[in-house]
């Protein structure tokens, strides 16, 4: 997979993670850039940076429509940047269950359901590539944001099954477990962070290197190494901070 002169869509592309796709997408020579938001008019900006490359499109990825819409519109796309995504940040005993079943309907269904639409479209231009932004808490499950990290495990295991599904039409699926990256999600997350367009430049060298499951940011290989050691301490670590035994 080769980022020069592809033609890629990003989901959740007017702030955060997603705006530092576009933006290194455009630096690594991609030939067409769909950034796509719930709301085009915060597209803007993307727009701005280079009209002659930059499509925005409206795209909600829990709406059907919307993303049937989107795949017959860019059927010349080779890449599929799966990233936005829904933080209610609830754990599983919350009073209310709203918060998980937006996180599922984003993070796991609304990833399927491009992924699905654009399937055939991939195939059609050759196999191309799935990028999947997943989070570390698709490794190991931060209790105080169980439900978060529940549909980032979905999607997860959705990765795993499309890599082997799509294998045979040459699409590449590669899933990325970012730590903590500048966005407006983690603004209450501790500790230093990486830039979103680092993060992305990270990412787009790790898929033209072949990578199938890649930890983008020093947090998340750091808790990647921690985890691997050990998954029981791990876990149990995680839940000493709840005050858990
Ligand atoms: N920041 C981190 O440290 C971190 C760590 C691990 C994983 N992630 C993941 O990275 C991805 C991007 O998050 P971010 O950090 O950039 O957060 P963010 O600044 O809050 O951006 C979230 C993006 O997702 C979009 N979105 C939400 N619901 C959507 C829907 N139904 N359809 C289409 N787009 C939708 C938002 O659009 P609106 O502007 O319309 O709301 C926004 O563009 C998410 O999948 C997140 O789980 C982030």
């Amino acid at each position: 997979m080769k980022i020069q002169d592809c033609v890629a869509l990003v989901t959740g592309a007017n702030r955060g993670i997603g705006a530092g796709f576009v933006a290194a997408l455009l630096e690594r020579g991609a030939r067409r850039v769909y950034a796509t938001a719930r709301d085009p008019a915060t597209l803007a900006a993307a727009v701005a940076a280079d009209p002659s490359r930059v499509v925005a499109l409206e795209l909600d990825v829990t709406d059907a429509t919307e993303v049937t819409g989107a795949a017959q519109r860019c059927r010349d796309l080779t890449l599929l940047v799966n990233n936005g995504g829904a933080a209610a940040m609830t754990s599983f005993l919350a009073p209310s269950l709203d918060g998980a079943r937006l996180e599922m309907e984003v993070n796991f269904w609304g990833q399927l359901a491009m992924a699905r639409a654009f399937a055939p479209v991939l195939a059609a231009n050759g196999g191309g590539a799935l990028l999947q932004v997943l989070s570390i808490g698709a490794m190991t499950v931060f209790p105080q944001v169980g439900t978060y990290c529940a549909s980032k495990f979905a999607a997860h295991a959705m990765c795993k099954g499309l890599r082997a599904e799509l294998a045979p039409q040459d699409t590449r699926v590669m899933a990325v477990f970012s730590g903590a990256i500048e966005s407006d999600m983690s603004r209450n997350t501790p500790g230093p962070k990486i830039p979103a367009l680092t993060h992305a430049h990270n990412c787009l060298a790790a898929l033209e290197d072949g990578q199938e499951e890649y930890f983008p940011d020093f947090r998340s290989q750091r808790m990647r190494d921690a985890f691997r050691r050990d998954p029981e301490a791990f876990d149990r670590a995680l839940r000493g901070r709840l005050g858990g035994g």
